[in-house]
């Protein structure tokens, strides 16, 4: 999909982006995430906040040219085939719908959006236009995960019979007077973190979500507005169940970002964590078969991984090659799994997930 417009990328020169929203995250895509993806060039930065905008761009050593507080701006002014999205989520779709009215492709952080409505009219915006739609679902490609998806696909421990996943992190080091900006998301474990753990979910399962409730866990000393902690029990297709135990406030040992996932079947079971701060080093898929103890896989650590390995793809489905793994329009359940748990969090019933049809891949 590589544009006539001579502007643009052409033959074998970089894929061009402009990266917009440089808070925390979006920063650290600067420094981490975009730097060892050889076929892409940051050409332009945006953010809509002046002061972000020249902190960054002091940062980053940037001239003037190339640093825009709104996207339509940059657009005009620099020849570019992406967008990278890293603003808030309420920002995802309208920065994505903007991208692609000026004819760019976009790939946007996690939680594509907050409805799976929202997210479709970006969905059904880009597929009338022809354009790359990709969510940074960055979890699934970490080796672990990867591992673990290939196992169960090729029937490692048999049919499944039941997935729990724990996930634990604590906010000790946070300010004790609420100002944590953290205590103010919406549904900071269900759309901030739990969202990560739906898309395993569905990924490693090759199965969509059918049903969700919702149990809101949070104890007295949580200064979270909204839910920090919850327990959920998720129906699968099939009838497999998974249970879930998220918390933002625990006391517990901490665990890896993935959480710590016992996935079991008819042979034995097979375990899975990772996606650690020290990078797929800390993945780990352990395997017990036939009641024997789980003896750890071997995992390969690939050349690139995380954000970088989905930027990667980003570039290369612009310039023509496969789909990203995770396009707009596959992400869905992972939206629809997210918004049910929401819903059930706050109703207290069993919710429907919407089936979406198409792909967990
Ligand atoms: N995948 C992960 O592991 C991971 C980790 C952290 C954050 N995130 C995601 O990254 C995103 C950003 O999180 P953050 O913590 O950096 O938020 P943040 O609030 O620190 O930064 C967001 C930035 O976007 C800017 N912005 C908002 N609207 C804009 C617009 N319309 N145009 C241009 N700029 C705009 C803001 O001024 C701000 O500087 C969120 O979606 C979050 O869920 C993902």
């Amino acid at each position: 999909m590589v544009d006539a417009d001579s502007t643009r990328t052409t033959g074998t020169q970089k894929t061009k982006i402009i990266h917009v929203g440089l808070g925390g995250w979006g920063g650290d895509w600067e420094r981490n995430a975009i730097p060892p993806v050889t076929e892409v060039e940051r050409v332009a930065v945006v953010d809509a906040h002046e002061p972000t905008l020249r902190k960054a761009q002091a940062a980053l050593g940037l001239p003037d040219e190339l640093c825009f507080t709104s996207l339509t701006e940059a657009a005009a002014a620099v020849p570019a085939d992406g967008v990278v999205v890293t603003a808030p989520m309420d920002f995802h779709v309208p920065v994505a719908l903007e991208a692609l009215d000026a004819g760019l492709h976009v790939l946007v952080e996690k939680p594509f959006a907050g409805t799976v409505a929202e997210a479709r009219t970006a969905v059904e915006r880009a597929e009338e236009l022809g354009l790359v739609l990709q969510v940074s679902q960055n979890y699934r490609f970490y080796p672990g995960a990867q591992k673990a998806r290939q196992l169960i696909a090729d029937g490692a421990v048999g049919d499944l019979s039941v997935v729990h996943v724990d996930f634990r992190r604590w906010d000790h080091d946070e300010p004790a007077d609420g100002g944590y900006r953290h205590y103010q998301f919406p549904h900071p474990l269900i759309y901030d973190m739990a969202i990560h753990h739906f898309d395993l979910l569905r990924m490693t399962t090759g199965r969509e979500a059918v049903s969700v409730y919702a149990k809101v866990t949070d104890p007295p000393w949580s200064r979270y507005t909204e839910e920090a902690s919850a327990v959920l029990v998720i129906e699968l297709e099939g009838g497999l169940v998974a249970s879930y135990r998220g918390s933002w406030v625990s006391r517990a040992p901490q665990t890896h970002w993935d959480g710590e996932w016992t996935f079991e079947g008819a042979d034995g079971y097979l375990t899975l964590t990772g996606r650690g701060n020290g990078g797929p080093a800390d993945d780990e898929v352990r395997l017990g078969l036939g009641g024997a103890p789980a003896e750890p896989v071997e995992l390969t650590t690939p050349d690139l991984w995380g954000r970088s390995a989905g930027l990667r793809q980003f570039a290369r489905a612009i310039r023509g090659g496969p789909a990203p793994d995770v396009t707009g329009r596959s992400n869905l359940g992972s939206v629809a799994l997210m918004e049910a748990a929401a819903t059930s969090a706050a109703s207290g019933r069993v919710e429907p997930v919407e089936r979406i049809g198409g792909t967990t891949a």
